[in-house]
């Protein structure tokens, strides 16, 4: 659903942090046909899964797996489109340092977008104190630069999809 939703264009590169075992990596893949798609995870085991889990498919030559934290992003200033945090952004250990990174390795236009399972109770994502707080949320990727920040809801069977799609300006 955030593939979709992000609209990509064929030569887009897209950044997915907290990418885990790469689906939404290997979805972009398909659409950035003469771009890339790179996941960036900390945690080793999910990139031996992700890679694994891509070694045969169909766009292997142009997907990427980076192990390292959203806080320290292993990715050159100003070389992303898109970057993609789904169900991510509340597992980082300082999310204003991993927004400050997100901005940096954006290009000037590039766009961010947060996608998180929406709770039971319509909440946003699993998380605890203020990344649970979809105004909260917006306060923050708003402090960090980003601006035209849009909400959405979106369905998929019985999957329910909250996003924040915001835009690095091209100041
Ligand atoms: C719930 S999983 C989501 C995985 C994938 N994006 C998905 O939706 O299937 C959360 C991921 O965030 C990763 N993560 C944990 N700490 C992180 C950090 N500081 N920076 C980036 N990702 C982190 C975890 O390793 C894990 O793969």
């Amino acid at each position: 659903m955030t593939v979709e939703a992000a609209g990509l264009r064929p030569e887009d590169v897209v950044v997915d942090v907290g990418c885990g075992g790469g689906e939404a990596v290997r979805v972009a893949a398909e659409c950035v046909v003469r771009g890339r798609a790179i996941g960036v995870d900390p945690s080793p085991g999910m990139i031996r899964i992700a890679k694994e889990q891509t070694r045969d498919h169909v766009c292997a030559e142009r997907i990427q797996f980076i192990e390292g934290p959203a806080e320290k992003l292993p990715l050159e200033t100003g070389s992303a489109d898109v970057v993609f945090a789904i169900n991510s952004l509340h597992h980082w250990a300082q999310p204003d340092r991993g927004l400050e990174e997100v901005w940096r390795v954006l290009k000037p236009g590039g766009r961010f977008l947060i996608g998180d399972e929406e709770t039971e109770g319509g909440g946003w994502s699993h998380a605890e104190g203020d990344l649970s707080d979809q105004v909260k949320i917006r306060r923050l990727v708003e402090s960090h630069g980003f601006d035209s920040v849009c909400t959405s809801r979106r369905t998929d069977g019985g999957d329910v999809l909250l996003m924040m799609e915001s835009i690095k300006n091209a100041l």
